[in-house]
């Protein structure tokens, strides 16, 4: 009499028609970020800016967004309310970067509830220790003091992340460096259920920026990392003078003391700044004594440029940047029905596809009892 136990085995060799090489033409890509608060230049330089080109550039298939309200909540369960209202902002940031709507699907993470299921059955393959061997997670339990009292919740949200990524079959998945732990621990994921049940998910790969300086913009304050908890940050939304005053007390050379000493270039953050943003051309507008950022730089080093002179640039150069950014956000917050809309109507076309991979999953797993003809032919078998 045969068990189930070999009927899984037998699925196992029998690959799903989706996950045929040959027909996984173009990309899927998946993105999202916590609804935490406003939406930063690290984040603008370390993937905004990136989703907006390969947005342009076509290549995929599907181009997903997610706000992840419900990972947010795993570190914030006892403060709601700012998720509540972050959701909006990132939506709006989204937005005013120039993210389509009719190019990308934004959706709500806790409004696609296949996920919270997916992430169920993927924590059977996941041990405690694993979990707790993720350097992004140890790193963040430490700066959370949830050393003594750890949510359960919290420790295993790299699982529900891999959920995110798995169910909706994306290969693509542009994050910051410190994202990486999670891909490791999704791949692994995806590898122990194909195994399992048999090849039912794809093997994602984070794509990182480019250019290393992108992948961890220093704050203002010349710390590592420019965050919202260290208050070192240029927000995205921030207005003209918000921006002027933030530029202007920014950290150089602590030993520049007077116009006439050679300054130093390294760890002079207006020119990471300038590193990041400036382009000959805007030499050309707005500083045509330079021919472009070597000679600036050239003339710093050797003495007799003062920094305000640089910050003052700086800001022209970031307000060219940035400018257009503003003016997008202002119509997109005179029109907040819409942007509820957007994300209304891209949770939809995410739950759609959802629902269908979860039943995938289910069928994988042999646990669509109710679809199941060969169940219950097994089971008369079973009792003839
Ligand atoms: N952990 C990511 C962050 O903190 C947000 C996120 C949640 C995410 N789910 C994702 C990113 C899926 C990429 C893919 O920024």
């Amino acid at each position: 009499m045969p068990t189930l136990q070999v009927r899984i085995i037998r699925w196992k060799v029998t690959p799903s028609p989706f996950l045929n090489k040959e027909e996984i033409l173009k990309d899927i890509i998946l993105t999202g970020d916590r609804p935490t608060g406003r939406l930063h230049l690290g984040h603008y330089v370390g993937s905004l800016r990136n989703r907006v080109r390969m947005q342009e550039e076509a290549n995929y298939d599907r181009m997903y967004v997610m706000i992840a309200d419900s990972q947010a909540l795993t570190d914030n369960f006892d403060n709601p309310g700012k998720i509540r209202e972050n959701l909006i902002e990132v939506a709006l940031d989204y937005l005013s970067v120039g993210l389509d709507p009719n190019k990308v699907t934004f959706f709500v993470q806790s409004q696609v509830e296949e996920l919270t299921e997916l992430t169920f059955y993927f924590l059977n393959l996941v041990s405690l220790s694993r979990l707790e061997r993720n350097p992004t997670v140890k790193a963040e339990i430490k700066l959370r003091n949830f050393e003594t009292s750890l949510p359960a919740g919290f420790i295993i949200y790299p699982v529900s992340q891999a959920a995110d990524i798995l169910l909706f079959d994306a290969n693509i998945v542009p994050v910051g460096e410190d994202q990486e732990p999670m891909l490791e621990q999704a791949r692994e994921i995806a590898r122990s259920f194909n195994n399992i049940y048999g090849e039912t998910f794809i093997e994602p790969k984070a794509v990182l920026p480019e250019e290393k300086i992108a992948r961890r913009m220093p704050g203002i304050d010349g710390a590592a990392k420019m965050s919202k908890s260290l208050g070192n940050a240029i927000y995205l939304a921030d207005d003209k003078k918000t921006l002027k005053k933030k530029v202007m007390s920014m950290y150089t050379d602590p030993d520049h003391i007077n116009i006439d000493d050679p300054g130093k270039i390294e760890g002079n953050i207006v020119f990471t700044y300038l590193d990041v943003f400036a382009k000959d051309s805007h030499f050309e507008r707005f500083l045509p004594e330079y021919e472009n950022l070597d000679a600036l730089k050239a003339h710093y080093k050797r003495g007799g440029l003062g920094d305000v002179k640089c910050k003052k640039f700086l800001i022209k150069v970031l307000e060219d940047e940035l400018e257009p950014i503003r003016q997008r956000r202002a119509q997109y917050e005179k029109d907040l029905d819409s942007v509820f809309k957007i994300l209304e109507e891209g949770t939809k076309k995410a739950r759609e596809k959802g629902r269908s991979k979860i039943e995938e999953v289910k069928k994988a797993m042999g646990i669509n009892y109710f679809e199941d003809k060969d169940l219950i032919k097994f089971l008369e078998e079973k009792y003839k």
